[in-house]
Parts: structure tokens; C-alpha cells; sequence
């Protein structure tokens, strides 16, 4: 049984989608162990607490730099015993002391099609407004293995999901998260606690 811990800064509607699903048998061979958030009040942590999933607040305004915010992630990930390390709408940067101790263990959900609208600055609305005003047809999200360039670890899983006439930056989020993230992030913690995702040359490959 692998010990999933996710990081948020938000509403947790990812982290509601991995716990909806591993309540529906979805994902196998893995539990939550602590959900830890870098900001206190955040509705997320009241979605961990009706599910029964410990919680840590760790806020980054607390912490003189991000070395030793990093430091004391990376710290409470160790008390939890986590396996597995989910970016679930995490807003904050970690340097790379964390790659030290979690590579190839650490997946990030990023609302785009990657190489699409990603990178430093492109988070949350702002990735859905710079794909409405590129003027794309289609969109989507990406789980991805986290590495030191950011949103640049190998690609899991993609779903495209269609741009509409008279989107705004908020409907298309929303789209995006119900068609897509909502459906590949629990997938892709199903498939690494089934020790089902193997990399290969910076490629993941998904193993039957
Ligand atoms: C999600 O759309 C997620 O993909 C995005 O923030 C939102 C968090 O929502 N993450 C990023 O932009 C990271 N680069 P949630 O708190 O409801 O899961």
C-alpha cells in the first residue's frame, strides 16, 4: 500500500476527485496519508477533514526563504511516510532540495495541454486566459512527473478539452477541470501505486 500525500493552496477540487474516486475503488494499492496545505483556511483542508485525511498547515509567509520552506515540506513529508508527493492546485515554488528526496515520486496537475501555456507565471486563470487569447480550439490538462523545470517533468496522461464562442477564463477552468484534471489526475495515482508508470529516456511509459 503506497502513502499518498497531496499539497494544495486552494479550493481542492482535485484532491475532492481522488478522494471521490479511491471511495469508488479507483485507486488501488494506496491511501491518503496527509494532505498539507500552504495556506490556512483553505477549503481544501476541509475536504480533507470530512474525508478523514490528516492535515498540516505550512504557511509559506512564515518561512524566510524558499529553501527553508522547501526544508520543512520535505520534513513533514517524512512524518508522513509518503510514497507518493500530489501538486493538487499547489501554488508555491520548492526549490530543488525536494528532487533530492522525492524524484520520480512527485506528480503535478497543470491545466493545459503541456508544452501549451505552462511554465513560470502560468497557473491557475492565467493559463486559461493566454489559451483564449492565443485563440486555441482545443485545450486540455496534463499530470506530469515534477522535475527541476517547472511543469517540464515526463508527461503522464493529456485529455484535450474543446474551446467554446463566449468562453471566459472561469468557464473554460471549470470545463477543463470536469472534462479532464478531475478524470486523469485520480488515474494517474491509480496507475503509480499499481507500480504501472516507468521513465524512460524523460518519456513515461504506462505498462499494461
Ligand atoms: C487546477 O485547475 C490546477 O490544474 C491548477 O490550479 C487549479 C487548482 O484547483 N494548477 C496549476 O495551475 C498549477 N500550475 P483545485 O484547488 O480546485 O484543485
Amino acid at each position: 500500500m503506497k502513502n499518498i500525500a497531496v499539497l494544495v493552496s486552494g479550493g481542492g477540487t482535485n484532491l475532492q476527485a481522488m478522494i471521490d474516486a479511491a471511495a469508488r475503488g479507483e485507486i488501488n494499492n494506496g491511501r491518503f496519508c496527509g494532505v498539507i496545505a500552504s495556506k490556512d483556511g483553505v477549503y481544501a483542508l476541509e475536504r480533507a477533514k470530512k474525508a478523514g485525511i490528516p492535515t498540516r498547515v505550512l504557511p509559506r509567509a512564515e518561512y524566510k526563504d524558499v529553501a527553508s520552506y522547501t526544508a520543512a515540506i520535505i520534513e513533514t513529508l517524512k512524518e508522513l511516510e509518503a510514497d507518493l508527493v500530489v501538486y493538487a492546485g499547489f501554488m508555491t515554488i520548492l526549490d530543488e532540495q525536494i528532487m533530492h528526496e522525492f524524484a520520480g515520486r512527485m506528480m503535478n496537475v497543470h491545466p493545459s495541454l503541456i508544452p501549451s501555456f505552462c511554465g513560470v507565471g502560468m497557473y491557475g486563470l492565467h493559463v486559461h486566459e493566454a489559451a483564449l487569447s492565443r485563440g486555441v480550439k482545443l485545450t486540455g490538462a496534463t499530470v506530469h512527473f515534477v522535475n527541476e523545470v517547472c511543469d517540464g517533468g515526463p508527461i503522464i496522461l493529456q485529455k484535450a478539452v474543446e474551446v467554446k464562442d463566449g468562453d471566459t477564463p472561469e468557464i473554460l477552468q471549470r470545463r477543463v477541470m470536469e472534462e479532464a484534471e478531475w478524470h486523469i489526475l485520480p488515474r494517474a495515482v491509480d496507475l503509480f501505486c499499481r507500480d504501472k508508470l516507468v521513465i524512460e529516456d524523460g518519456k513515461v511509459a504506462i505498462l499494461p
